[in-house]
């Protein structure tokens, strides 16, 4: 393909932002790369390499250094899927922006993981609303070659498939279980709690926050009471569910979500920062700097 692959961007309208959904898979046109574009990635890099340092689980920092992604150059994708298909059998897909739920869904299902083919401005290092290249490539993909892990996204592929079918308030809960894992998760490991979320880990700010603020409630990992916890996605978070292992992660959510989907819809919602009778509070969070904005 030499067709140049579009940017899709949310819009900012007068009825305020609204997300823009496109569907294509494309090559990534790597030769099209600016050097301002090759150096917001050496730059991002750099610093995120930097502050992850004690902040994030071996796992990611170990798999990160198997694909050789490096400050040089923004990877290729075609590089970085040797390394992957020969791990875990997952590939990389080059995506134009946010997926359609069942086209991305349908992605993971087949262990293909949507990745933005285009990177923020170097005036967005700190913050951009929605995914960019750095975000899934830097912050996804390096998981994906942790076995478990790699078949937990799968998994909930397959899950998205099926919630879909059953429904928004399915769909609802279960993308707040990927929201507070897969983005925003953090893991307890015998050096103390560690990132491993994406949304995370491609911040510089919330890599920090989520672990050294006390603002934050950080709290054991429960699967229902994930699915019933609202989340921000403007802010940093102001709960984040800690996990013992990716095996604990992994077992919570065989069975069949159906019938809990079930028992939900007759349940309140959480507010995001809330504490509940029967958490497991590893920190209690002062709530410092929050907006009081859940109870409008
Ligand atoms: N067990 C879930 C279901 O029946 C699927 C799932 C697996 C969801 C792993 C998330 C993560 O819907
Ligand atoms: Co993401």
């Amino acid at each position: 393909m030499n067709t140049t692959p579009h940017r899709v961007e949310h819009q900012q309208t007068d009825r305020g932002y609204v997300p823009i959904y496109t569907t294509a898979t494309v090559e990534q046109p790597w030769a099209d790369y600016t050097p301002t574009e090759h150096e917001v990635w050496a730059t991002l890099f750099r610093r995120q390499r930097e502050v992850l340092k004690g902040r994030a689980c071996n796992e990611f920092l170990e798999n990160q250094e198997r694909f050789g992604m490096s400050p040089d150059a923004i990877p290729k994708f075609q590089d970085l899927n040797k390394v992957l298909k020969a791990g875990t059998n997952w590939e990389i897909v080059g995506v134009e922006g946010l997926l359609p739920d069942e086209i991305f869904f349908d992605h993971l299902a087949n262990r293909r993981f949507p990745v933005t083919w285009w990177i923020r401005k170097p005036e967005q290092l700190d913050y951009l609303s929605e995914p960019d290249l750095f975000h899934d490539l830097f912050g996804h993909v390096p998981m994906l070659l942790n076995p478990v892990f790699a078949d937990y996204v799968q998994a909930y592929g397959r899950g998205g498939v099926k919630a879909h079918k059953l429904g928004a308030d399915a769909l609802m809960n279960l993308t707040r279980l990927y929201w507070y894992t897969v983005e925003f998760g953090l893991i307890d490991t015998p050096e103390g709690v560690r990132i491993y979320g994406s949304g995370i880990v491609s911040s510089k700010g919330e890599s920090i926050h989520c672990l050294e603020s006390d603002s934050p409630n950080r709290i054991g990992f429960d699967l229902e009471r994930i699915m019933r916890t609202q989340y921000k996605i403007d802010t940093y978070q102001q709960t984040y569910f800690v996990i013992d292992s990716f095996q604990q992660l992994m077992d919570a959510t065989q069975p069949d979500f159906t019938p809990i989907y079930a028992r939900l819809v007759q349940e309140d919602s959480f507010p995001a920062g809330a504490v509940q009778p029967g958490d497991r509070v590893i920190h209690r969070g002062s709530g410092e700097g929050w907006v009081k904005t859940d109870e409008m």
